[in-house]
């Protein structure tokens, strides 16, 4: 438990909320533990039907805490299965529904973990980045797949390698998300869309879910971009990176050559 993660419990509801506004929510590894024990006890709770997940401050998340990612590229030890993101496979595999409230910017891990959410609002002034390549590093969470069947292999390669942000208007134009909405409306949007889908069978709800995803496949991608996401975090191109950003200057990947 972190305090950086609320978790609430209202009218059948499981409400999460990112709570680490002066570092942009960035995400450390006792929060995602937080949130994958909660999003997993949810599936075994019958007072749950529904996930909000939200933040409090002027973005969403600023995605994976960069000095714990410095921390993995630092390490000389072989990566051990209790490093790994415990958020992603407990998203894959939640069976309860989710909500997602995104106000502001959202990047890396605070866009691709939308693509498990099954409802996502934004807030008009919201703007999705994934900036993993320009991190020099490779997508994570499923996203390599679930992001192109989202919206097509030439806008997910844009995001993804140019880490272009992407807008509230287009992330609802290319089916990313469901509505943008005024920020001042966004949690009570979002809250009353989860009371609705917590007023709704049940047993029947979560069948749906289930049957609208793969989560074999899902877990698998994972595995494979988690390879390849170690090695690059491994990599004299993340060390560059991650100088760059601690200097506050982009970096300069003109002397690596092609692998
Ligand atoms: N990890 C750790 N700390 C982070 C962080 C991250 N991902 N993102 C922001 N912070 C911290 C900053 O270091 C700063 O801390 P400080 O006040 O102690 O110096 C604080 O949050 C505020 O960030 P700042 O950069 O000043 O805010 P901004 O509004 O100018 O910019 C961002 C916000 C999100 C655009 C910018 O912080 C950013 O690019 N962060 C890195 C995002 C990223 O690459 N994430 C990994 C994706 S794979």
């Amino acid at each position: 438990m972190t305090e950086h993660v609320l978790v609430e419990k209202s009218e059948k509801l499981l409400i999460l909320t990112l709570n680490r506004p002066d570092k942009k929510n960035a995400l450390t590894r006792a929060m995602y533990r937080t949130l994958a024990d909660a999003i997993t006890a949810a599936d075994g709770d019958p007072n749950i039907r529904c996930i909000l997940i939200k933040a409090h401050g002027d973005m969403f998340t600023a995605g994976n805490d960069l000095a714990d990612f410095a921390a993995v590229g630092n390490s000389t030890s072989a990566p051990k299965p209790e490093d790994a993101n415990p958020l992603l496979p407990a998203l894959a595999k939640a069976r309860t529904p989710i909500v997602a409230a995104v106000n502001g910017r959202a990047v890396g891990v605070g866009v691709t973990m939308l693509l498990h959410c099954d409802m996502v609002y934004l807030s008009e002034d919201a703007s999705l980045i994934a900036p993993f390549v320009n991190l020099a590093l490779v997508p994570e969470a499923g996203s390599s797949l679930l992001m192109p069947l989202r919206i097509g292999h030439a806008r997910a390669f844009e995001m993804f390698v140019l880490g272009e942000p992407v807008n509230a208007e287009k992330a609802v134009n290319w089916g990313i998300a469901n509505r943008a909405v005024p920020a001042a409306d966004l949690h009570s949007v979002a809250r009353a869309t989860a009371i609705a889908i917590a007023s709704r069978a049940p047993a029947s709800v979560v069948a749906t879910k289930m049957l609208m995803r793969d989560e074999a496949l899902l877990l698998a991608r994972m595995s494979q971009e988690s390879g390849h996401f170690v090695r690059q975090l491994k990599s004299a191109e993340f060390k560059e990176a991650f100088t760059a950003f601690s200097e506050r200057r982009p970096p300069d990947f003109s002397k690596f050559g092609s692998p």
